[in-house]
Parts: C-alpha cells; sequence; structure tokens
C-alpha cells in the first residue's frame, strides 16, 4: 500500500460526509497492527475485549488501565496513521466524571491514541461530556456492552423490544448531544440501527447491527478462527488462522520429536580454525 496520511477527525467526517463506509477493527498487538495499517483499516479498537481474547479472562471486567496501555502503546507503533482507539476498561469512568477524565487522558498521554471509547448511554453523557470538554474525542457504546453483560443478561441482543429499542434510540441522541464524535452499536438490530443512523449527525458503526451504519466493526480474533471460546454469529471468518497455527504447532513438535528439525540452514557454524582455537584454549586453561 502507498503510504497513507495520518487518519484524522476531518478525514473520518468527510467520508461520512460522503456516504462512504468506514473500516474498524480490533487490534492488541503490533504485529497484526501492522497488518491491519498495510490493509488500509481506518479506525483501529483497542478493545478490553482483550480480556478475553488475548489474556484468558472470562469476560472483559478484570482488564486494568495498565493492560490497556500496554497494548495500546504498542497498536500505535505497529499502525502510525491508523485512528486508534483506546477502550476505557471497567471501574475507570463510572466512578466519576473527573476519573473518567484522567483514565481518558492516559491513553492520549501515555499510548499515543487519537479518541477513547466507554461504554452506556444516558447515564454516561456527563462522562463523555466531560472527556470531550477535555478536548479528547470519544466515541459512544451502546447495545450490548460487555461490561454489563450482567445485568444485560448475557451476550445477547439488545433493543428486540420496543422500550429497550427506545431507549437505545434516545441514548445514542444523548451521546451525540454530549458531543460524542461517533457511537458504535453493538448487536443491535438492524431496524433500529438504522434509525439511529437517519437520525444521526455523527457516525454510527455497526458491530453485528446490519449494513446501514456509516461503518463496520469486527473482532479480529473472530475473523480469523483465534478464540477458541465461542463464535458470534455477526463474526464473519475470513480465514482460519488458528487451523494454520496449528498444524504448524503439531508440525513443530512432530519434527523435533523425529530430529527432522532443525536442518542445516536453521542453525550457525563455526569456523574450523576459530573452533581449533576454541578447543586449544580450553585445553591451555583447564591444564593451568
Ligand atoms: O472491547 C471491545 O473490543 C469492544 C467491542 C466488543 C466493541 O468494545
Amino acid at each position: 500500500m502507498a503510504e497513507r496520511k495520518k487518519i484524522t477527525l476531518p478525514y473520518l467526517y468527510d467520508k461520512y460526509q460522503r456516504g462512504e463506509p468506514i473500516t474498524m477493527l480490533t487490534c492488541y498487538d503490533y504485529p497484526t497492527a501492522y497488518l491491519q495499517e498495510q490493509a488500509g483499516v481506518e479506525m483501529i479498537l483497542v478493545g478490553d475485549s482483550l480480556g478475553m481474547t488475548v489474556l484468558g479472562y472470562e469476560s472483559t471486567l478484570p482488564v486494568t488501565m495498565a493492560d490497556m496501555i500496554r497494548h495500546a502503546q504498542a497498536v500505535r507503533r505497529g499502525a502510525p496513521t491508523a485512528w486508534v482507539i483506546g477502550d476505557m476498561p471497567y471501574m475507570t469512568y463510572q466512578a466519576s466524571v473527573e476519573e473518567a477524565i484522567r483514565n481518558a487522558g492516559r491513553f492520549m498521554a501515555e499510548a499515543g491514541c487519537d479518541a477513547v471509547k466507554l461504554e452506556g448511554g444516558r447515564e454516561m453523557a456527563d462522562r463523555v461530556a466531560g472527556i470531550v470538554a477535555a478536548g479528547i474525542p470519544c466515541m459512544g457504546h451502546l447495545g450490548l456492552t460487555p461490561q454489563s453483560a450482567s445485568s444485560l443478561g448475557g451476550f445477547r441482543v439488545q433493543g428486540r423490544d420496543a422500550a429497550r429499542a427506545v431507549r437505545i434510540v434516545e441514548d445514542a441522541a444523548i451521546l451525540e448531544e454530549a458531543g460524542a464524535y461517533a457511537i458504535l452499536l453493538e448487536m443491535v438490530p438492524d431496524r433500529i440501527c438504522q434509525l439511529i443512523t437517519e437520525r444521526a449527525h455523527i457516525p454510527i458503526i455497526s458491530l453485528g447491527s446490519g449494513p446501514h451504519a456509516n461503518g463496520q466493526l469486527l473482532i479480529f480474533h473472530d475473523m480469523f478462527g483465534l478464540y477458541p471460546r465461542f463464535k458470534p454469529k455477526m463474526a464473519k471468518v475470513y480465514g482460519n488462522a488458528g487451523e494454520v497455527i496449528l498444524n504448524g504447532l503439531k508440525q513443530y513438535v512432530a519434527e523435533v520429536q523425529d530430529r527432522s528439525f532443525p536442518q542445516p540452514e536453521h542453525w550457525f557454524t563455526l569456523k574450523d580454525d576459530v573452533y581449533a582455537e576454541v578447543l586449544a584454549l580450553l585445553h591451555d586453561k583447564e591444564n593451568d
């Protein structure tokens, strides 16, 4: 790919105004960020989903700011021109506006992020407004919000009944009013996503919420068969890297055991005269 310019908010809004879809993926490490940058992915979310996909927790709740900053730094190094979003982990913004601003600031100052994302609707509007007032772009996240999975009844579609759908539509308007530059809708019915997209004046990004949004997000590990516990319906699998890696690992184990690995091209040699000198030196030292 020819070198691309830094993705900025004006770039994202220009695309939005032109009605061109925005691309977004999750990413947690340097090599994957490098590949996403090469592929032209515009927005990269360093999601707290890394707690499950990379760290092996049962949920996102144990993820800390230290985890997020370390991974966001690696992603920034791998994807210097992408719009990198730091996902605010559990209890780093819920307690107060001040805490939300301080932790959002850490993503910007310590990890070089372009923006942050937090979960929740009207109850989080003052956190969004505070972060935005501090000069930090903030993305909202509605629908299935994994940090609240317990109170939402698990990882399930949200807004299937009229009252909850209306609440999500209203929440989207409230977050926009609070200053969110974009909103992610996760596992919301397609028609509700369309309604929100038509009413909004900011980009709406869909994760499993259908084709009418202004952009699409997928979880990288779901796209490539890298998360063994479950595969959500919304995740299109673009390749089974998990299977490729497993086959390679099995072959490695077999080759080490039958001594067909390593071959001469896999090790380093020493010239005869240097080796003779090593033996002579050792002999001298050992017979002193
Ligand atoms: O942490 C994450 O990756 C997310 C997505 C599920 C949207 O928040």
